[in-house]
């Protein structure tokens, strides 16, 4: 029973409960109509103390898309936080006016204080370099359509793994089913967080490498998870600009790859994905971007017991 749970953590829903979500997202895309009014009354308050152009837009376009309304904010200078008024504060205060909340923050936890104040649920809608599990509830349901299923699979995943927290929170889902192999693939700069290496895949044997060049791997990749190097989350300007390009997926680099994997990427992308690589079959990052309305639709739904 999801009605009234908050969403912080990708590890929140057990497997069970994330199938709930995936089967209501595919009957969402079969048949729109039917839930089109489910969240007539609802209102979404997006809570957006970060840029964003994906997650906010689609979490709003998925509450109007299920009949309901829309407050929020994308520029905290224009509220009250500018005054100096703390999440808890706001959130309390929020949650006298919408259903739900969706909130995106710079510091790592400030969702989850939300929601231990919160009398309505919580979606972190991405938290710092931490983690982001809607973005994950799109990974799996893009992964899920297109191959079939979210076992067997080597996953690389090529980046900025120290920030990314798209990166985190995969593979803390992935880690679940059965099966599934990382390639981890990063400058050393930029590796995987301990927590993420010892917690997550050491502690679970789960079966992970880690590289420096895409071009070594690619062929034995069923998943290619291309990420951004991270420039906001940087202390120092000369590291970003050191470390920006350290991977290019090109044309090149593409005909190593196996003709079924698929490429991914969370987006926005910068210089990580040659705009050639775009008009390949395995290039799934702009269906991605869509499946995360539908992901989104269906996790309001669940939350707020409409269906
Ligand atoms: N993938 C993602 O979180 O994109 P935005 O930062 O545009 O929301």
């Amino acid at each position: 029973m999801l009605k009234g749970k908050s969403l912080i953590d990708p590890m929140d829903f057990s497997i069970d409960e994330l199938e709930e979500i995936f089967k209501l997202a595919d009957d969402i895309i079969e048949n729109p109509e039917q839930y089109s009014k489910i969240a007539f009354g609802k209102i979404l308050a997006t809570l957006f103390y970060e840029p964003s152009t994906r997650t906010r837009f689609s979490f709003e376009t998925a509450m109007l898309r299920l009949g309901g309304q829309i407050v929020g904010f994308s520029e905290p200078n224009s509220t009250s936080v500018s005054k100096g008024e703390t999440v808890a504060d706001t959130i309390r205060v929020v949650g006298c006016y919408a259903d739900i909340i969706a909130m995106r923050h710079p510091k790592e936890g400030a969702p989850k204080i939300a929601a231990m104040y919160s009398e309505v649920p919580i979606i972190n809608a991405g938290d710092g370099g931490h983690q982001h599990p809607t973005q994950t509830l799109t990974d799996l349901l893009t992964i899920r359509k297109i191959k079939g299923n979210l076992n067997n699979s080597t996953i690389g995943i090529c980046g900025d793994l120290k920030f990314g927290r798209t990166v985190h929170s995969l593979i803390k889902a992935l880690s679940r089913y059965k099966n599934n192999k990382f390639i981890l693939i990063s400058p050393n700069e930029l590796k995987i967080p301990n927590y993420i290496k010892k917690e997550i895949l050491e502690k679970n044997n789960i079966d992970f490498v880690e590289a420096k060049k895409l071009e070594d791997v690619i062929e034995n990749l069923d998943i290619l998870y291309m990420t951004r190097v991270q420039k906001e989350r940087f202390f120092n300007e000369e590291d970003y600009i050191r470390l920006k390009d350290s991977y290019i997926l090109d044309k090149e680099k593409l005909e190593l790859a196996k003709k079924d994997m698929i490429i991914l990427h969370p987006l926005p992308r910068v210089n990580e994905i040659d705009y050639e690589v775009d008009e390949d079959e395995r290039a799934c990052y702009f269906k991605q971007a869509k499946f995360g309305m539908y992901v989104r639709m269906a996790l309001m739904a669940k939350l707020l017991g409409v269906v």
